[in-house]
């Protein structure tokens, strides 16, 4: 099954991503992920990114349309994956349709996670990961069981990142309304494009996506 989960920052994108992730068994790719990965190894491709990242504008769409393409050819996105944070551009969105038609898998569902400007300042300002597994929270609606102890691993050290602070958050909002938004109807346009309220709990949200998955048709896969 492929995936492409859309919304503006902080909409529970990479949260929802994860948790499908670990359900289905097909691989999250996002591309802000793997942007912060190259700023962290210190390559062509961080160095190129990371003043962009922490204005809250787009990378390249050259830089980005590569490094995704290359990524969806690995192993593990060959049972399907869920794209989060990509496509952001017509472009981008473009460029998929194309490698997609090439490799004869299509997209079988676009999730839309629709969540007011205003609630989305308050969650990106919240959060805060494992800085050891990655695993997301918040400081008000996601907070870990044990204070101070991660969830998922144990971890005892948490990281914030370098984007998310009030004032960045304002052009990342821009940029989704004037960049990401237009892609919308493109989808829309093509019958699988389901808009979903994320401003729900976060367990709603996922057994809404659930109930969208379920009425997939399922494909079968040659293996050759
Ligand atoms: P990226 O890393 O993709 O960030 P983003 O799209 O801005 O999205 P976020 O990761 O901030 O939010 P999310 O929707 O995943 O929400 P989350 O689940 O964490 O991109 C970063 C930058 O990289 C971009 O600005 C750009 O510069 C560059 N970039 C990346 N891809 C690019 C591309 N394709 N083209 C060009 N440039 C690109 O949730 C947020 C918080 O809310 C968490 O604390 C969570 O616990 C909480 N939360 C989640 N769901 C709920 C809920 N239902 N209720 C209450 N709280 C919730």
């Amino acid at each position: 099954m492929n995936l492409i989960l859309l919304g503006p920052p902080g909409a529970g994108k990479g949260t929802q991503a994860k948790r499908l992730q670990q359900k289905h068994g097909i691989a999250q790719i996002s591309t802000g992920d793997m942007l912060r990965a190259e700023v962290k190894a210190g390559s062509v491709v961080g160095q190129r990114a990371k003043a962009v990242m922490e204005s809250g504008q787009l990378v390249s769409d050259d830089l980005i349309i590569a490094m995704l393409e290359k990524r969806i050819q690995q192993p593990d996105a060959a049972c399907g994956f869920i794209l989060d944070g990509f496509p952001r551009t017509v472009p981008q969105a473009d460029a998929l349709d194309l490698m997609l038609d090439r490799a004869g898998t299509p997209i079988d569902a676009v999730i839309e996670l629709k969540v007011d400007d205003a609630a989305l300042v308050d969650r990106i300002a919240g959060r805060f990961t494992c800085a050891i597994c990655g695993a997301g929270y918040h400081d008000n609606f996601q907070t870990p069981r044990v204070e101070g102890t991660c969830d998922v691993c144990g971890g005892h050290e948490f990281i914030r990142r370098a984007d998310d602070r009030r004032e960045t958050v304002a052009a990342r909002l821009d940029a989704y309304h004037t960049q990401t938004a237009p892609i919308l109807p493109h989808y829309r346009n093509t019958g699988r494009l389901v808009t979903l309220d994320g401003m729900a709990d976060v367990d709603t949200v996922s057994r809404e996506i659930e109930a969208v998955l379920a009425q997939v048709p399922k494909r079968t896969v040659t293996i050759s």
